[in-house]
């Protein structure tokens, strides 16, 4: 938040120049698309009276800016409680309209009544610079592309099949944590749970996608310093993706080259990074022989597919930098807040304990992925509540409306953002995680249950 203020102390000026030249200009140019940008209607005054409702105390240049405190979700939410209706509310931040949704109905219009229409993802200046122009899926604007890269992923990479035949990577990982569990508890010693959960489903997605070098099956110092190092830039990338771009909220700023290419130099060096590493991951999968279908990790998979899709290596990139980001803190912040709810919940760590010696064969150390598939009813419930009280993001991605609309009675210009708040999904009657995968851009995948995994049903 400091840092918040302190970009729009020291730009303020520069950005009023902006602006104020910009106004200038529209004042001359007869307005023809309405609300510019995307296949939309004309806007008219009507619409206007139609808008959702927006809070009090929105300031010349910044709108609502200073109303989002450090903790977006919890700022958005109490100003949608506080002025919204029918859980909707509209900011403007900065230059940029914003939607806010924050109930059930709301939810269930923006991602499925109007799925289409608000499938695509605003514009960002770090992404762009991070995957090579929102190269990837999560990112990547509605369009060709991104359908050609969301088959990829869903067909190919995330495919029932291909995350079965990577199990065996995952349970060798488990034993290797528990392991170390074991000798801590040996020695007495403490066990920072983050820092643990974090580094095993480091590994676990970095044997997945990369395979050959994870800390455990190369055995030696060159995997675990690879695997750091993916951890650190998958931190950097949520540092600089989940933060405050003052270039995405004031986009005419972007035209002053010197001013964008200061703003965006942490992004630059953070991208120069991921390539070194990437190339060498790419170069290494490229000269081996193995076979994508059978042991093959994901690079080998999209490595093959590369030709049939016609994906530059840029785009491989990219899409391989969401498969190592997508999953590691989604998957370590439920696994850790499962942990805390088991313990702050004695009497259901009892059942659940017994619900899973009761389904594990006598003998066997570890439940297997197999004992999942139809057993362990009272697990797969601890895991949905924890998602429930703890959502790992609690805003979805957020979306881009592409033409005109109206949500349960307002009109929702073209080119405004929405952001929901994610929990709401859950609530919409039917939307559970295996619908998600119904509505064009939100999907859900649980690491530790392939077997639902919904991208598949
Ligand atoms: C417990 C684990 C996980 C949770 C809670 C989770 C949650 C989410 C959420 C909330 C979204 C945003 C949906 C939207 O805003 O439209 C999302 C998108 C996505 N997730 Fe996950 N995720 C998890 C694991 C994974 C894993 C393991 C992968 C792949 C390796 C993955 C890949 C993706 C991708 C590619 C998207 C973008 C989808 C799109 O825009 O079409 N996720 N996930």
């Amino acid at each position: 938040m400091a840092q918040q203020l302190l970009y729009l102390i020291f730009i303020f000026p520069l950005l009023l120049l902006v602006l104020l030249r910009r106004r200038r200009f529209a004042s001359r140019t007869p307005n023809k698309s309405g609300d510019g940008g995307g296949p939309c209607r004309q806007r008219s005054h009507d619409d206007d009276n139609h808008l959702p409702p927006s809070p009090p105390g929105e300031l010349p240049i910044i709108g609502h800016l200073h109303l989002v405190g450090s903790h977006p979700h919890a700022s958005l939410r109490a100003i949608a409680d506080m002025h919204g209706a029918d859980g909707l509310v509209l900011l403007r931040l900065g230059e940029v309209p914003n939607l806010v949704v924050c109930s059930p109905s709301a939810a269930e219009a923006v991602l499925r009544t109007h799925d289409h229409a608000m499938a695509s993802r605003p514009h960002s200046v770090v992404a762009d610079i991070l995957l090579s122009g929102s190269s990837d899926v999560a990112l990547a604007p509605y369009g060709e592309y991104w359908r050609q890269a969301r088959k990829l992923v869903t067909t190919h990479l995330l495919s029932a099949c291909k995350v079965r035949s990577l199990r065996r990577g995952r349970e060798e990982e488990v034993r290797l944590v528990l392991a170390e569990v074991g000798e801590a508890a040996a020695a007495r010693a403490a066990v920072d749970v983050t820092e643990l959960l974090g580094a095993f489903v480091n590994d676990v997605v970095c044997r997945a996608v990369s395979g050959r070098l994870s800390a455990f099956s190369a055995g030696h110092q060159e995997g675990r310093r690879r695997n750091r190092m993916l951890r650190e830039l998958i931190e950097g990338n949520a540092a600089l993706l989940g933060g405050f771009t003052l270039l995405d909220h004031f986009p005419s700023l972007a035209k002053v080259g010197a001013l964008t290419r200061m703003l965006c130099a942490r992004a630059t060096r953070h991208k120069k990074r991921w390539d070194v590493l990437l190339d060498q991951i790419i170069d290494e999968h490229a000269a081996s022989s193995r076979s994508a279908e059978e042991d093959g990790d994901l690079v080998d998979v999209v490595l093959s597919l590369q030709q049939e899709y016609c994906l530059s290596r840029e785009q491989v990139k990219a899409i391989l930098m969401d498969m190592y980001a997508a999953g590691t803190d989604t998957s370590s912040i439920v696994l850790e807040q499962t942990m805390v709810e088991l313990i702050r919940n004695p009497h259901v760590m009892t059942r659940l304990q017994a619900e899973i010696t009761s389904n594990t064969p006598k003998g066997q150390k570890m439940v297997k992925e197999e004992d999942l598939m139809n057993n362990m009813a009272y697990l797969k419930a601890v895991v949905k509540e924890t998602l429930r009280l703890h959502p790992p993001a609690p805003l979805l991605l957020p979306r881009i409306t592409m033409e005109h609309c109206d949500v349960n009675g307002y009109t929702i210009p073209a080119g405004t953002v929405s952001s929901s708040t994610h929990g709401l999904s859950a609530e919409i009657p039917g939307h559970g995680t295996r619908q998600m995968s119904s509505c064009r851009r939100g999907f859900f995948i649980i690491l530790v249950a392939p077997t639902t995994h919904p991208l598949t049903t």
